[in-house]
């Protein structure tokens, strides 16, 4: 199902990164997007630049979202926003765990469960889950946000279940590291998290995984793509382990 056969947009977690790159990437295919996150300065400059609709809210808010999902009939829905608090689960807080149920896991729920019937209904629609290799894969210190991710993962597959019959289109894509500020947001924004997770290295940008999503909506309306793992060439699958590239030999 081409762009051209869908109107309405909704991305969450659009103030920064992924959501960002997704709403301009929409937007220059001429869908109405609506942006949602909390940061109210970066979300207006995002819809004075490409024209987007911007929601300052929580994506944990549910009356706000119940709100705005009956309001707008949206054709594409990227669950994208997501937040993470490294700490192995000995040392887990109640505040860490809630947290992230709430925006990475809480959130998709309802918001699949706002949006995806009008979807059936309307026998037209993609849902995109933006997960984590984390979904898939053991890496020591960051229990919950796996297990947030995991269970997301199985919603998408899920929903392709429940769906079924009815083009619908639900597509998880399960990046590794990405040059976002998502270190920034959860080590702290400093040189050493620059220096530690982003310098010298060769990593996929946020703009690689708009364009993976735009390739999903633009395959024909008989081609569900399921699931895509978007990781560095020069991080080892399965792993965190990333590395820099070799320097040319003298
Ligand atoms: N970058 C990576 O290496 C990587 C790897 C694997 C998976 N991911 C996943 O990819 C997604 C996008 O991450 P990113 O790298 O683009 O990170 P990012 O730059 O930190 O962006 C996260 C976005 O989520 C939003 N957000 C957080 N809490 C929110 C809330 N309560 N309500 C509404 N929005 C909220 C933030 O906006 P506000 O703070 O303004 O609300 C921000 O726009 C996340 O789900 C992340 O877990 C990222």
């Amino acid at each position: 199902m081409p762009f051209s056969d869908y109107q309405t947009a909704l991305v969450t977690g659009a103030s920064s990164g992924m959501g960002a790159a997704i709403v301009r990437r929409l937007r220059r295919e001429g869908l109405t997007v609506h942006a949602l996150a909390r940061s109210r300065e970066p979300l207006l400059k995002l819809a004075e630049d490409t024209g987007c609709i911007a929601h300052v809210m929580d994506v944990a808010d549910l009356a706000a979202v119940t709100r705005l999902a009956a309001e707008v009939p949206f054709d594409i829905l990227v669950n994208n926003a997501g937040v993470d608090s490294p700490r192995k689960f000995l040392q887990a807080t109640p505040d860490d765990i809630d947290l992230l149920i709430d925006v990475n896991l809480r959130a998709v729920l309802h918001l699949c469960r706002l949006v995806v019937p009008g979807m059936v209904a309307r026998d037209r629609g993609h849902v995109f889950n933006i997960t984590s290799i984390a979904a898939a894969y053991h890496f020591g210190g960051n229990s919950t946000y796996h297990a947030t991710k995991a269970a997301v993962s199985m919603l998408t597959g899920q929903l392709r279940q429940d769906a079924f019959g009815k083009r619908v289109r639900v597509t998880e894509i399960c990046p590794g590291r990405v040059a976002t500020d998502i270190f920034a947001h959860v080590h702290g924004d400093s040189a050493d998290t620059h220096a530690r997770f982003i310098e010298g290295f060769e990593l996929p940008q946020a703009e690689d995984i708009a364009d993976a999503v735009a390739y999903c909506i633009a395959a024909p309306v008989s081609v569900n793509i399921g699931h895509m793992e978007i990781t560095p060439t020069l991080q080892v699958p399965g792993g965190l382990q990333t590395t820099r590239p070799e320097k040319p030999q003298a």
